[in-house]
């Protein structure tokens, strides 16, 4: 870990972060500290009941398969009996953390099958925006999705590898795989319909939609160098959306990579506008 816990705190307390990093252990996780008052609950099943009108539609067959499974909607989740049904199945588990963590632990949880998911929830005036990633978009957007095994796999070797591109100057090329994949990629198998299964889009109402329903909307067939070569947006929606034919391509894309000449290829040449593409 190259980043002290210590020093992460202070610096998250004097930007205003909402977590309290004062009680991480050196990984950066803390106890999830299952004690949510009756608004809390409330706020999640708002969020859970609202949304879930839309994924029934809108997310991949294997998404609602792991609501299912995990059973997510009634209560917030308990993080350990979440992590006991999540490793049956994939063996991937849960750590509560209070909030964005540095990315080298990051990783390394990934790298490990865990998954880092922020111990506090948004409050009602929050319902549609929230500014931090918290519990709702981190839990009801990523974890159901890592019940499919070979999406389950990809991100795995995604946070085994980042580390390989980091060292190479290629943090920002790393980073848009996954913001186009794990957090705004959708799907479409042969024969079937257009899917969602990104946590960015999972969690948020109008995005959803729009990233699948909307006839003016970019969509553009997944291709691993041109996504790690194009930028994206942070606080509006996305200008293009990438489209996976099936789980294995994008796993088996990144696996076979060979991520030293793709970083030192691109990453001092201009990137690509989403528009163009
Ligand atoms: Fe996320």
């Amino acid at each position: 870990m190259t980043m002290n816990v210590a020093e992460y705190a202070r610096e998250c307390a004097a930007q205003g972060l909402r977590g309290d990093y004062s009680v991480c252990r050196a990984d950066f996780t803390v106890r999830q500290d299952y004690n949510y008052s009756p608004a809390e609950q409330k706020v999640w099943r708002t969020l859970c009941d609202r949304q879930t009108g839309l994924t029934e539609r809108l997310a991949h067959h294997s998404y609602l398969d792991g609501v299912k499974a995990l059973g997510l909607l009634d209560r917030i989740p308990d993080f350990d009996d979440i992590s006991e049904r999540l490793r049956k199945l994939t063996g991937w588990e849960i750590v509560a953390v209070p909030g964005l963590i540095p990315a080298p632990p990051f990783f390394e949880h990934l790298a490990n099958r865990r998954f880092p998911v922020t111990n506090w929830l948004r409050t009602e005036q929050e319902l549609d925006y929230i500014v931090e990633p918290d519990m709702f978009h981190d839990f009801f957007g990523h974890v159901p999705i890592l019940t499919q095994p070979v999406f389950a796999d990809f991100m795995q070797s995604y946070g085994a590898r980042a580390e390989e591109a980091i060292a190479l100057d290629g943090d920002d090329m790393i980073t848009r795989l996954y913001w186009y994949t794990a957090e705004y990629g959708l799907i479409q198998e042969p024969g079937q319909q257009l899917k969602a299964f990104g946590a960015g889009l999972m969690s948020s109402y109008t995005e959803l939609s729009f990233a699948v329903a909307d006839a003016k909307v970019h969509r553009v067939p997944f291709d691993l160098e041109t996504v790690m070569r194009t930028t994206y947006e942070i606080d509006k929606f996305q200008r293009a959306y990438f489209v996976l034919p099936s789980f294995d391509v994008l796993r088996d894309a990144f696996q076979k990579a060979d991520l030293k000449s793709i970083v030192q290829h691109w990453k001092d040449r201009p990137t690509l506008d989403p528009a163009s593409l």
